[in-house]
């Protein structure tokens, strides 16, 4: 089958850095096309080893694919308006965190953080196979407890639209387009890495 090269975005680097991670960006253009399924379970695998505190492993994910229809539907049918580009790809994903350690009868301090650590060896595991892959805030967190059956003391987190980079032509929305070719901007290194102690000149927020 052949698949679309992964959409170049201009990335300004002040200094080099690996190409996968500046490969990386979060396009809106998606093919519907089906992902191989042992690409999906190598995103599982890469999220398998991330790390987290205490080896807690925080991270749970729900998937489906467009070849699960009712699946799909159920979990594209979260998403908010603004985000239903994610509607037209193969995969679609919910990550969610568990805020208390399985072993220890405490709460897990980190349990955010390292979803998010698990989240993004998944999305470079994409992007390293040329899918696509859209992290998305943007959807109904009360309905994924009560259509998914995830228990109240679970935490969805973030979905993530995966697949294979599609044709911008089939944008239907003028939000989409421009998200879709809006340049890459990033605050300069000096604005959060600090040598030695915190720079007096940034402000913090209070
Ligand atoms: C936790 C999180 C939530 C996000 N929510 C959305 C969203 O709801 N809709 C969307 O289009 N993009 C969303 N994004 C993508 C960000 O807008 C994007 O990562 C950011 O603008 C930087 O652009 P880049 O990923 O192309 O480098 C989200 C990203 C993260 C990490």
């Amino acid at each position: 089958m052949s698949h679309r090269l992964y959409p170049k975005k201009e990335t300004p680097l002040d200094y080099p850095i690996d190409p996968l991670i500046e490969k990386r960006w979060s396009p809106v253009a998606f093919s519907s096309e089906p992902i191989e399924p042992e690409k999906i379970n190598s995103l599982f695998e890469a999220m398998r080893w991330a790390p987290s505190s205490g080896n807690g492993q925080p991270w749970r994910v729900i998937y489906a694919t467009q070849d699960e229809q009712e699946n799909f539907d159920r979990l594209a049918s979260l998403l908010d308006e603004g985000n239903g580009y994610a509607k037209r790809t193969y995969l679609l994903l919910l990550t969610c965190a568990l805020p208390r350690f399985e072993d220890k009868d405490r709460e897990n301090p980190y349990w955010q953080h390292d979803t998010g650590l698990g989240t993004q060896n998944l999305i470079l595991q994409a992007v390293a196979m040329n899918l696509i892959a859209h992290p998305m805030a943007g959807f109904n967190k009360e309905r994924a407890h009560e259509l998914l059956g995830i228990p109240v003391d679970v935490e969805p987190m973030v979905m993530i639209a995966v697949g294979y980079p599609g044709d911008g032509e089939a944008l239907t929305d003028e939000r989409w387009v421009k998200k879709q070719q809006q340049p890459r901007q990033r605050k300069p290194v000096t604005d959060f890495a600090f040598r030695g102690k915190w720079n007096s000149k940034v402000k913090s927020q209070i």
